[in-house]
């Protein structure tokens, strides 16, 4: 384990904002988070894990206690009832995965190729896109309950999934440290999604894992600013979800809006609202250095100049804006350290 004094948040973070985090560990194995987690008990800190910092709005005060940064990095594969199961360690690039399963020929993660952050991260919020989630392949994810000192495995049922929307959510005390999914070999192509059922009506070859996700990437790096030049976090705020009443009373108003079944009600593109009831792509705070992205106006983008306080302070606008339009409540999908 590696311990490193006053580290800044900004740098730990693709929003690029954020004060000092006093203390950072960095991990790369399994007895090093139990070592960092007992060292913030040593000290009576707090402790908080981080992945790519891609999901992740720091706050401007910092964090006083002990960030845990997870490094855990390997990649196994076994033969697993009717497929492939691969192993992966919480530190992974959730993409470097995906690119490694592709070039094995293996289907379940092509359509959520290009998202940012890390394997760890990607069960707390149930990482979706394309119309795939990470809850569908997963199998179990090997867990440090830091509240009961014990390494746990944690099955699917276990893992409480939800759009972006997990147990690990809820209790911080429960690190990921290695996730398994169940991949196929036999093909399992989901290409129902408006962008890439687009792509195949436009005769690009999506026969394979490798060329799915090669695609998939193209379609988002779209969607998102570049990042060596501005902060983002991809989208800011969850897609609400609402009632059939709610659904019929704005399709009457602003016309076919595209809609997905949600467990309890309908499913809605904030981003629909944000561009076609609000006209907000490309707002821009009134000091200019926070934004909607003109691509995706779900996307909030930080320029430079941008603080968590500013972010913070137009993410309340943006919510304001919906709620008086629409009346609908909305959520962030970013989480605050
Ligand atoms: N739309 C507009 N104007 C725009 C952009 C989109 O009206 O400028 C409408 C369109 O009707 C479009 C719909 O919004 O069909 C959906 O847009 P998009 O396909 O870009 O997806 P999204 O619902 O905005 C979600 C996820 C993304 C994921 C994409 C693709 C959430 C909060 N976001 O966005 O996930 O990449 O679908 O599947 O569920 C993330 O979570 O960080 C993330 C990027």
């Amino acid at each position: 384990m590696i311990v490193e004094e006053s580290v800044s948040l900004s740098t730990l973070t693709t929003l690029k904002v954020g004060g000092i985090a006093r203390y950072v560990c960095t991990v790369t194995t399994l007895a090093d988070v139990l070592e960092a987690v007992a060292f913030a008990s040593e000290l009576r800190l707090p402790f908080r894990v981080i992945g790519g910092g891609s999901n992740v709005l720091a706050n401007d005060e910092g964090y006083e206690g002990v960030l845990i940064r997870m490094n855990i990095e390997h990649i196994s594969y076994e033969p697993y009832a009717a497929g492939i199961a691969v192993t992966a360690g919480a530190g992974v690039a959730w993409d470097a995965l995906v690119a490694d399963v592709a070039n094995q020929s293996l289907w379940g993660l092509e359509n959520l190729a290009g998202i940012p952050g890390t394997v760890g991260a990607a069960p707390v919020q149930n990482i979706g896109a394309y119309g795939a989630e990470i809850s569908t392949t997963f199998v179990s994810a090997t867990v440090v309950d830091t509240e009961r000192g014990e390494v746990q495995t944690y099955t699917k049922e276990d893992c409480e999934f939800g759009y972006r929307d997990s147990i690990f959510k809820h209790n911080r005390n429960l690190i990921l440290c290695e996730v398994t999914f169940l991949l196929s070999k036999e093909p399992h192509p989901q290409l129902g999604y408006s962008d890439v059922a687009q792509l195949v009506r436009d005769g690009v070859d999506m026969t394979t894992p490798l060329r799915i996700g090669e695609e998939v990437r193209r379609v988002r790096a779209k969607k998102f600013p570049d990042l060596s030049l501005e902060g983002t976090a991809g989208s800011f705020f969850k897609n609400p979800i609402v009632t059939e009443k709610q659904f019929a009373q704005l399709a009457e108003k602003y016309g076919a809006i595209p809609s997905f079944p949600a467990t309890h009600g309908i499913k809605i593109p904030l981003a629909f609202i944000l561009d076609r009831v609000l006209n907000l792509k490309g707002y821009k705070n009134t000091n200019g250095t926070v934004s909607l992205f003109g691509n995706q106006p779900l996307v909030v983008v930080a320029s430079t100049g941008a603080t968590a306080n500013t972010i913070d302070m137009f993410a309340n606008e943006i919510e304001k804006k919906v709620f008086d339009a629409t009346g609908i409540v909305i959520e962030r999908e970013v989480q605050k350290i």
